[in-house]
């Protein structure tokens, strides 16, 4: 089952390297796009040990899937059966919900085929979490249909504050992962 996690710039970004590892012993072939941002938190590197496959980010030279003559971010968004982005910061939920495509990761999921289930899983601060753009940007793209909302968790966040926000337990994500995944009958 080939999976496309899309990991952006927050402090729960090194759990999707727990996601990625986990995923992969449940059958999962795992393909990473970083921000910019998120290459500030957790290295490339760490991905490609964890999946086999080299990492698609702002400042990685030309990757598989593609061979060299296609367009890179066509190539990608064609690969997956199934999409998750964990962590999903404010600033790309306003990317994807403004439809501005200007990094990698906001351009291969807009355009990913429509038919491909794409999990998005907030994290962040509390007040963020509140904000009415954040709420109405992810209310917005979950009324299209085309995406499933892994809600944060209450806890204590990386700030000091105590709230909702905190990125969902990976083993949950992974639950949802496995329902939504395409799996042949
Ligand atoms: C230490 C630190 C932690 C951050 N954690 C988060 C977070 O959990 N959620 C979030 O939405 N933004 C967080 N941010 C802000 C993002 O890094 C910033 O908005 C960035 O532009 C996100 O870019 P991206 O969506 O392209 O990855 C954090 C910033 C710093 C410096």
């Amino acid at each position: 089952m080939r999976l496309l996690l899309g990991v952006t710039g927050g402090i729960a970004a090194y759990k999707a390297a727990e996601l990625v590892s986990r995923a992969t012993k449940r059958g999962f072939d795992v393909r990473v796009v970083l921000t910019g941002a998120a290459t500030e938190f957790v290295g490339p590197l760490t991905f490609e040990a964890l999946t086999g496959h080299r990492v698609l980010s702002p400042s990685s030279p030309r990757a598989e899937p593609e061979p060299a003559s296609s367009i890179e971010h066509i190539a990608w968004a064609k690969w997956p059966q199934i999409a998750c982005i964990a962590p999903l910061t404010a600033a790309t939920l306003g990317r994807l919900a403004a439809g501005i495509p200007e990094d990698p990761l906001s351009t291969v999921w807009m355009a990913l085929p429509a038919t491909v289930p794409s999990i998005l899983c907030p994290a962040m601060n509390t007040e963020m979490w509140n904000h009415p753009s954040v709420q109405r940007n992810l209310r917005w793209l979950e009324e299209t249909g085309r995406y499933h909302i892994v809600p944060p968790v209450s806890k204590r966040l990386a700030c000091g504050d105590i709230g909702m926000g905190a990125l969902a337990e990976v083993d949950d994500v992974l639950e949802v992962l496995v329902r939504e995944a395409p799996w042949p009958k």
